[in-house]
């Protein structure tokens, strides 16, 4: 074991699983995690391991977490996994505050974070929803770029924050912008939505939207290998990748396929709009040249990634 790696987010959904793989991979792993999106039980397994510790608090809090790091048992720091965020879309619709603490200012806080402990290195937790509407395929310098909601407009400052970094403290920054990641442990998401909706009501599922939203999706395990790949293959200041497979699917798609396996016979309701809600993109096309040219691709297309949560998230 020769590193030490904080992961803030731990306890979420791709937090958690990262933490397992870095685990895996002989890493001692703090996480840090306020819990309020998050599960202790995601990370059921990780807690029983002594190269694992969970720091339950708030990333915003800055002293709290210098604190417990500056002599920890683990030893320094060498790089940082930043995935704290605010995922739930909507509640940062409704409330102005929720992005600009949870998705912009935890980047800036981590930033203070590293400074003050001299980490050089951070993996970054990106979107496509910094990309707004652009009808073309969305490459990594594609600008200027006008996102559509708070949280895509909080993300994007966050690139910002880290690239501003980067002529002092921060040696290298690895930037990722994931496109709609599924699998176990989801905290939300649309495949969570439905199977939440059809466990309070198993005879109909109202989808929002008319069903022809229409997104790449990525199976957890197969962006950890991506983010793993890069994280040793790239070493500039700054490392900017979309990660995506080149398929897509519909929510009509998803709708269908969950209903088939979680309460076969219900009704599906479509509504109208050509999107979910208000911030929603209703489909997008990623340019996957450069994480491809590292050599990754992944095995599932977006419909097998769909078809195999589905059955796990099912069980
Ligand atoms: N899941 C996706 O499809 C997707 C897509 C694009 C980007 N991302 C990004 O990936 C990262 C992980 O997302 P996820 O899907 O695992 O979401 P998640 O909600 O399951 O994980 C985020 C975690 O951050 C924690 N958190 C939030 N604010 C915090 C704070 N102030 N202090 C401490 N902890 C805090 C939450 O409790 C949660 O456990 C996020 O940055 C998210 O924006 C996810």
């Amino acid at each position: 074991v020769t590193r030490t790696a904080y992961v803030t987010g731990a306890a979420g959904f791709i937090g958690s699983h990262l933490v397992d793989r870095l685990l895996e991979r002989g890493c001692r792993v703090v996480g840090m995690d306020n819990l309020k999106l998050g599960r202790r039980a995601n990370l059921e397994k990780a807690l029983r391991d002594p190269a694992f510790e969970l720091i339950e608090a708030d990333v915003n809090d800055v002293p709290a977490a210098v604190e417990r790091l500056r002599r920890h048992r683990f030893g320094p720091v060498g790089e940082v996994w930043h995935l704290a965020a605010n995922s739930d879309i909507a509640a940062g619709a409704a409330d102005p505050e929720l992005d600009l603490r949870d998705t912009f200012q935890t980047t800036h806080s981590t930033l203070r974070l590293m400074e003050r402990l001299s980490i050089p290195a951070l993996v970054f937790a990106s979107t496509s929803a910094i990309y707004g509407e652009l009808d073309v395929p969305l490459k990594e310098d594609t600008g200027p770029l006008f996102p559509v909601s708070r949280y895509g407009a909080m993300k994007l400052a966050s690139e910002a924050a880290i690239a501003a970094a980067t002529p002092t403290f921060l040696r290298h920054a690895w930037i990722f912008r994931f496109p709609n990641v599924i699998g176990p442990r989801a905290t939300h998401g649309v495949i969570f939505d439905f199977l939440a909706k059809l466990r309070k009501d198993p005879t109909e599922l109202e989808v929002l939207g008319n069903g022809a939203q229409d997104k790449p999706y990525l199976y957890v395990q197969e962006l950890i290998d991506a983010m793993f790949l890069a994280r040793e293959k790239s070493s500039d200041p700054i490392n900017c990748f979309n990660v995506s497979g080149d398929s897509s699917t519909t929510v009509k798609y998803i709708a269908e396929r969950v209903v088939a396996s979680a309460a076969p016979g219900a009704r599906i309701l479509y509504g109208t709009g050509d999107r979910g809600w208000i911030g929603d993109v209703p489909r997008f096309r990623y340019s996957t040249d450069k994480i491809r040219a590292l050599g990754w691709r992944p095995k599932l297309s977006s419909n097998e990634a769909i078809d195999r949560t589905i059955r796990e998230l099912g069980r």
